[in-house]
């Protein structure tokens, strides 16, 4: 079986149907061997509503409004994964895995008998999911996870990461990024196809928010971490390039949306100044939402030569849920 098959198949427990959150089974091809099962093929509800996994990995679950818009292009998924493969975000991905790290060791005792579950919002290329995943595994010696020593070894602990996707571009990517991620193209707006109280941490980076369905998916102690640009991430570049301007007063914002759902807990910033190379430069301003709007060719006339310098500035909130009274 495939490593992607493995991680869909802890998931699949744990998905329900976007038709009628009925929970899914899998439908599994027909084993290679007696004693071993086939890969998963596709999941079904007991009403008959079936929803294919795709040969790249990812499972579709769209609700009844179907898919609504693209997301993110395969140019800009391109963009991003070079940006991220760069390095220059590393410092975020550190902060993440830490943040889910002490999350876990308050909301998920080690001794309890399945791993942890990292569901990331809109996970784009799986970057940072992959991170936390490997944080939390153990597999990042330097990493101060607070997660309490190695996972994942002999399986049974091993953290399990859902990934949410409207891109397919992205979602195919999802799909391979680390052995312990299953990858769903679904849309946050219509709500995430996962049972109530099934995960421990929900992660969302630059990426749209849902509250009241990030509050059904946590379970007791679960933490909601979000992560977003603070004032000047990005410039000079931002204004050499002519990027769209993040809004000012995003935190507060932030705290408004969530507001009745949430509870702000801790809060963490990672600024620094780099220098990347040009190319980098060009695809910082084509990744994001100004990307669609931008012409590579005239931005790799304007910077794509030498260094350049760029504040990344970025903000990681914590929130708990509001559990209403029964
Ligand atoms: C700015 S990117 C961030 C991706 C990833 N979190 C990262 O930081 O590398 C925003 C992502 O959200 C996805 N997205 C946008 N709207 C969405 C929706 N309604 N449901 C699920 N994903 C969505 C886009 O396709 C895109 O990959
Ligand atoms: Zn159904």
């Amino acid at each position: 079986m495939s490593s992607a098959s493995r991680a869909l198949r802890r998931a699949v427990p744990l998905l329900r149907c976007p038709l009628c959150a009925e929970p899914l089974t899998s439908v599994e091809a027909v084993p290679s061997g007696p004693g071993t099962s086939g890969p998963i093929t596709g999941v079904r509800c007991d009403s008959g509503h079936a929803f294919d996994r795709a040969r790249q990995g990812h499972l579709t679950l769209f609700g009844p409004r179907g898919r609504r818009f693209v997301g993110d292009t395969a140019d800009q998924v391109l963009s991003r994964e070079r940006v991220l493969g760069s390095g220059v975000l590393d410092p975020l991905a550190t902060l993440l895995g830490r943040v889910a790290g002490e999350a876990i060791g308050r909301a998920h005792p080690a001794d309890r008998g399945a791993g942890p579950v990292v569901l990331e919002a809109g996970a784009g290329t799986g970057f940072y999911l992959e991170r936390v995943l490997s944080t939390l595994r153990g597999d990042r010696g330097g990493d101060d996870s607070g997660s309490g020593g190695r996972r994942g070894e002999g399986g049974a602990a091993a953290p399990l990461g859902i990934g949410t996707e409207i891109s397919v571009a992205a979602a195919r990517r999802l799909a391979r990024a680390d052995a312990d991620i299953a990858a769903l193209v679904a849309d946050t707006w219509d709500g995430l196809p996962v049972a109530d109280d099934s995960v421990d941490v929900v992660q969302v980076v630059f990426a749209p928010r849902n509250a009241a369905e990030f509050a059904r998916v946590l379970g007791p102690g679960g933490v909601l971490v979000v992560a977003g640009p603070g004032p000047g991430h990005l410039e000079p570049l931002r204004s050499h390039a002519g990027m769209l301007t993040p809004e000012a007063g995003k935190a507060g914002r932030l705290e408004a949306g969530l507001a009745g759902s949430f509870s702000p807990g801790a809060a963490h910033v990672v600024d620094f100044t780099a220098q990347v190379p040009g190319s980098v430069a060009v695809d910082l301003a084509l990744m994001g939402p100004s990307g669609v709007h931008l012409d590579r060719g005239g931005l790799e006339q304007r910077l794509g030569g030498g260094d350049r310098e760029v504040r990344v500035h970025l903000e990681v909130r914590t929130f708990h849920p509001v559990r209403s009274a029964q």
